[in-house]
C-alpha cells in the first residue's frame, strides 16, 4: 500500500496518489497524482473520454483504483468498506453529469431525498433545509413544482440544491453548465463562486466550458490520456505553452482530429 504522502498539509483536502484505472484494455487513469486544496475551486478540463467523470467517481468510492490511492483528509477512500464510506459521502455533494432529478417527485422531495436517506426524520427540519437550499440557488418557493415544469437551468439549480442539502465540505460538479445558454450558465458560475465564498465549499468542477473554467477556477488541471498535462492558475493556463492545452482551450482541431474526419 502506498503511504499517505508526508507533505500532506492542512490545506489539501483530497489527494490522488499515483492512481491507475483501466477498463479492460482501456487505460483511463495512468498514474495520476493530484492535490485538491481546501476552500478553493479546482477545474478539470480535457477531451471527452479523458477520464474526468471517472476521476470524480473515485473521490466518493463509486470506483476504485487498480493501483494507487485516493485520500479524503486522512482517510484512504479505496480501503474503506461501503459502511465506512457512508459518513464520508455525507461530506461530499455530487452534482452528476446528467444531473437527473427524480421526475415523479416534486422539487422539495428531490432535495429531501438525501436528507431522508441519511436518517433525518424531523419534517420541520427537512422543510427548513429545503427552503434554505432553494434560497441559495435562487428558487425560493419552488418546493411544489415538478421537474417537468422546469427549464434546463432551473433543473441544474435544483440538482445543486440537492447536492448541498447535507452542507457538504466538498462539491463535485460534473459539467454543471453543459446544455445551458450563456446567461443560465453564468448563473451556475455565480453559484459555484457563492458556495466557495460564503459556505467555504471546496469545489471540483469538470467542464468543457472554458468561460466557466476561467471564471470559477483557482486552479485548472488538464487531463489527457490518463495523465495531467497542465496545471496552474487560470492566468498561468492562459499563457502556458503546451500544444495540446492550447488546442483544447482555443477549441481548435489538430491535424490528427482532422485526419479522423477525412476517414469518415
Ligand atoms: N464503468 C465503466 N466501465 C467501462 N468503461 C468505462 C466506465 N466508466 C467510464 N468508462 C470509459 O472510460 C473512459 C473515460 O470515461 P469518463 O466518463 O471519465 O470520460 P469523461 O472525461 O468524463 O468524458 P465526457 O467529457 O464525455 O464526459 C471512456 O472511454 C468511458 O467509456
Ligand atoms: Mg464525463
Amino acid at each position: 500500500m502506498i503511504q499517505p504522502p508526508t507533505d500532506m498539509s492542512d490545506q489539501v483536502i483530497i489527494r490522488f496518489a499515483d492512481v491507475h484505472k483501466r477498463f479492460g484494455s482501456l487505460v483511463v487513469l495512468d498514474g495520476l497524482s493530484l492535490a485538491i486544496p481546501a476552500d478553493r475551486t479546482t477545474v478539470i478540463i480535457g477531451p471527452s473520454g479523458a477520464g474526468k467523470s471517472v476521476l470524480l467517481k473515485h473521490i466518493v468510492g463509486l470506483l476504485q483504483p487498480d493501483q494507487g490511492s485516493v485520500y479524503f483528509h486522512q482517510h484512504c477512500i479505496n480501503e474503506l468498506s461501503e459502511r465506512q464510506l457512508e459518513p464520508i459521502r455525507k461530506r461530499i455533494g455530487f452534482l452528476f453529469q446528467m444531473g437527473a432529478l427524480f421526475d415523479s417527485m416534486s422539487v422539495g422531495e428531490n432535495i429531501a431525498f438525501p436528507l431522508r436517506h441519511q436518517g433525518l426524520n424531523s419534517e420541520r427540519d427537512i422543510q427548513r433545509i429545503i427552503g434554505e437550499k432553494l434560497a441559495v440557488v435562487g428558487l425560493s418557493g419552488s418546493e411544489k413544482k415538478m421537474p417537468g415544469d422546469l427549464s434546463g437551468g432551473q433543473k441544474k439549480r435544483v440538482a445543486l440544491a440537492r447536492a448541498i442539502a447535507m452542507d457538504p465540505e466538498v462539491v463535485l460538479y460534473d459539467e454543471p453548465t453543459t446544455g445551458l445558454d450563456p446567461i443560465r450558465a453564468d448563473v451556475i458560475n455565480e453559484l459555484i463562486l457563492k458556495l466557495k465564498e460564503e459556505l467555504k465549499v471546496t469545489g471540483i468542477v469538470v467542464t468543457h466550458d472554458m468561460a466557466s473554467a476561467f471564471k470559477v477556477a483557482d486552479q485548472i488541471v488538464m487531463l489527457l490520456n490518463g495523465k495531467i498535462i497542465a496545471q496552474g492558475t487560470p492566468e498561468q493556463i492562459k499563457t502556458m505553452e503546451n500544444e495540446d492545452l492550447r488546442h483544447f482551450i482555443e477549441g481548435r482541431a489538430n491535424a490528427e482530429d482532422l485526419k479522423a474526419l477525412h476517414r469518415l
